[in-house]
């Protein structure tokens, strides 16, 4: 398969705003792309599970357990929501995607090979954002229940790792500390920039 379309993948903690700014971006770049928004878990099979089994229990699974889950349902994604849309030119918008996996199971203590290893088959995003917001604020604008992932403890793990691919340039750092109108336009603005290079690819 000649792969089309752009794959761009949203990252973030919990409470960061991400699935908000995502959807603004995914709006915005409607006005001259054919762009979709998705999110992982997914709406899928394996993504339904996890939502309705593992987020709000009284304790989490075992991490492995976790972590396979999450390649699970990406496998499901790809295959019948990512994959389609690509072929068709899309800007596929993702909101969560392997780092999810290497930041929220690497810092609850698996190895990010292992992580890596299982997630071999995902394709690989064209670029990735990561919306930096400190834990403290995240967990402050967070008014609904809070999930077995949502401690300040493991926010701030969350972070160390994102902020590890930031650094080695796997991720760019969008500042989220900031009015949503203002973080909606420097998103806007980094991805445009990082578009240009697709330019032949998206419809
Ligand atoms: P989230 O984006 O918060 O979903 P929603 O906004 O619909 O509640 O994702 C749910 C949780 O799943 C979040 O705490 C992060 C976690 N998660 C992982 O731990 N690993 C993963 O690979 C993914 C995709 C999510």
């Amino acid at each position: 398969m000649t792969k089309k379309g752009v794959f761009i993948v949203i990252e973030g903690l919990d409470g960061s705003g991400k699935t908000t700014q995502a959807v603004l971006l995914t709006n915005r770049l409607s006005e001259s792309h054919n762009a979709v928004y998705t999110a992982e878990p997914s709406l899928g099979k394996t993504g339904t599970f996890i939502r309705e089994h593992c987020l709000y229990g009284e304790k989490r699974l075992p991490t492995e357990a976790e972590a396979l889950l999450f390649a699970a349902d990406r496998v499901e994604h790809m295959q019948n929501e990512i994959l389609p849309a690509l072929e068709e030119g899309k800007l596929v918008i993702c909101d969560r995607y392997v780092y999810s996996s290497l930041a929220y199971q690497g810092s609850a203590g698996l190895s990010l090979d292992w992580i890596k290893t299982i997630n071999a088959r995902a394709l690989q995003p064209d670029f990735a954002v990561f919306i930096d917001v400190p834990p403290e604020r995240v967990l402050e604008r967070l008014q609904r229940k809070k999930s077995v992932m949502e401690t300040l403890e493991t926010q701030r793990k969350v972070r160390e790792v994102y902020l590890k691919f930031v650094e080695k340039g796997e991720l760019i750092r969008v500042d989220g500390d900031n009015l949503k109108e203002a973080v909606a336009e420097a998103l806007y603005a980094t991805v445009l920039d990082l578009l240009k290079t697709f330019k032949d690819s998206i419809s």
